[in-house]
């Protein structure tokens, strides 16, 4: 049977650590609201590093982890909403770095969902193309995505990346159960970033020009609550299993108060949901591969459990991947 296995997890945070109390001196807000409302209490923000830079240090972890030449690795899929560049992507930066020279490389954006969509990605292009190798990280520095004087958006999110290095293996038992992937991309408007494009020069338009995260919290609050549960139990029933027999929900970190209530909907006590949000607030495509990794080195994810990953965000994406660690 040819699956898929996680061999190793890697992850990097930047060393500028922000918390609630600081930001409190930068805008009108509380440590009591940003706690009581998000369960966030600091979060990591590049001052010098770079989305790139930030992955380029989770694949080298990889290949060291991982005891692999740069030249073994067939394939580089970073997830990100937050790329250095346009062109080149992310990955190809990052392929540069590690001497790469056998891999294709490129991006994906489908915001907090990306690293369950790009585990889907690569889990049919190793299978299909007999590839043996890949790498996948989800990576995003959205502090310069930010309007620092919008304290309802600048409390909420934080920069990092987490990767896995994803090999093909012939086993008895192949490590994907199921998936569910789910885009609803006409409630897109609930959360919008990065706008692209200066006003034209042949425009009369000229608002002033703003790429930053305008979020509609209640709304994206209200699909997550919903969705997320929809989708973990599509999956569960295509692999015919409970939501008892799941040993880890690693869910996306945007809030704890949807991971309790995701939990209250399953009707599973949140032992089964770890939550790292606290320390590192909303970081979009790497919060579940920064927790998953988290978890792996603590010995609390061991060989042989069953885990759901699970995204959701902008989009609007919603995605679980049921699968053996
Ligand atoms: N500090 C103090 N007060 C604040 C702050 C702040 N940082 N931000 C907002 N407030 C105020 C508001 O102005 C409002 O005041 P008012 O009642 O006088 O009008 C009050 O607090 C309540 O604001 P709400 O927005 O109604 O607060 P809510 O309980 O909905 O919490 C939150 C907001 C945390 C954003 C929540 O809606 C949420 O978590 N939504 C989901 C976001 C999410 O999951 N995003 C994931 C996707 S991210 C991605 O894909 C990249």
């Amino acid at each position: 049977f040819e699956d898929f296995k996680i061999v190793a997890t890697a992850s990097q945070v930047p060393e500028r650590v922000v918390d609630n109390h600081e930001l409190s001196t930068m805008m009108d807000t509380s440590d009591e609201w940003i706690v009581k409302r998000t369960g966030i209490k600091r979060r990591h923000i590049a001052v010098t590093e770079t989305t790139s830079s930030l992955c380029t240090s989770v694949a080298q972890q990889l290949l060291t982890q991982s005891e692999l030449q740069p030249d073994d690795i067939d394939l580089i899929v970073v997830a990100t909403m937050s790329p250095d560049y346009l062109t080149p992507s992310t990955s190809a930066t990052v392929q540069g770095n590690i001497g790469a020279t056998k891999a294709m490389a490129f991006d994906i954006d489908a915001a907090c969902s990306g690293f369950v969509y790009g585990l889907k990605l690569i889990r049919q292009m190793l299978m299909a193309d007999h590839k043996k190798n890949a790498i996948l990280i989800g990576g995003e520095t959205l502090s310069k995505l930010l309007d620092w004087s919008d304290r309802s958006t600048a409390v909420l999110f934080g920069d990092g990346a987490g990767g896995v290095l994803v090999t093909n293996e012939t086993t008895a038992d192949g490590s994907y159960l199921a998936d569910s992937m789910t885009t609803l991309g006409s409630l897109g408007g609930y959360l919008t970033a990065g706008k692209t494009g200066q006003p034209s020069p042949f425009s009369s338009d000229h608002q002033p020009f703003k790429p930053f995260f305008k979020m509609n919290g209640r709304r994206v609050y209200q699909f997550a609550v919903k969705n997320v549960p929809d989708s973990v139990n599509h999956a569960l029933s295509v692999a015919k299993l409970a939501p008892t027999d799941v040993d880890h929900y690693v869910l996306h970190q945007a809030n704890v108060r949807i991971v309790e209530r995701i939990a209250d909907e399953l009707e599973l006590p949140m032992t089964k949901f770890p939550v790292n949000i606290g320390e590192f607030g909303n970081t979009a495509a790497a919060s579940e591969p920064i927790l998953l990794d988290q978890l792996v080195k603590h010995n609390i994810i061991k060989r042989g459990d069953t885990i759901a990953l699970s995204g959701f965000g902008g989009g609007l994406t919603v995605g679980t991947m049921l699968l053996t660690y």
